[in-house]
């Protein structure tokens, strides 16, 4: 699975990020418009977006994606996500390790997320990656009523948990 590309997310992207979008947060799921929205923010300068897919050749659809948002030097994980067959390759770390990068290219000090507190891969992700717990929010997750971790990591502290080839 290591032939897993990454690149830019484009408008073309839109339709299978939805079909993962509904495979992995089903009634969480975001709409067509919130990444169309998500989109317009990258093409600022500097862009206050920055989304990412991953492909696998020979397969259709997507094999993952992801996102960040820019709020002065504070960057925000707005999503992540794997399709079933690729997770647990190392892809979600790939995914995150391009963010990251990223989010420190365009100035960023600090990275913060939300994570629903039952979401046990997704935390083992992020702590490896030196996100520690800043706060909770309490039935963030609607419905289910579901606490959110809010989750912080120092970009000064990146280190390489992830694939160095991912540039
Ligand atoms: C979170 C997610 C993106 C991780 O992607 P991935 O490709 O599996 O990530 P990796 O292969 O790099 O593995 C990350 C960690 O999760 C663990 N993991 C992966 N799949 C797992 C599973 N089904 N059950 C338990 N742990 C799992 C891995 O062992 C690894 O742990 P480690 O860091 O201690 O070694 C993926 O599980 C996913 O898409 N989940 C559904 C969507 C989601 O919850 N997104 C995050 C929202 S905050």
């Amino acid at each position: 699975m290591s032939e897993v590309a990454l690149r830019a997310m484009r408008w073309w992207d839109i339709e299978p990020v939805l079909a993962l979008e509904a495979e992995l947060f089903a009634q969480d799921a975001w709409s067509a418009g919130m990444f169309w929205s998500e989109l317009a923010g990258a093409t600022l300068d500097p862009p206050l977006r920055d989304y990412v897919v991953a492909q696998a050749p020979g397969e259709p659809g997507l094999a993952g994606y992801a996102g960040l948002g820019v709020a002065g030097d504070t960057a925000e994980v707005m999503t992540i996500g794997v399709t079933g067959a690729h997770q647990g390759t190392g892809l979600g770390a790939r995914l995150l390790t391009r963010l990251l990068r990223g989010a420190e290219e365009l100035g960023c000090a600090a990275a913060m997320l939300e994570v629903r507190v039952d979401n046990e891969p997704a935390k083992r992700l992020y702590h490896r990656f030196g996100f520690r717990q800043v706060g909770v929010r309490r039935g963030y997750y609607q419905p289910g009523n579901r606490d959110a971790l809010v989750m912080r990591k120092e970009l000064a502290e990146t280190a390489t948990h992830g694939s160095p080839e991912d540039g």
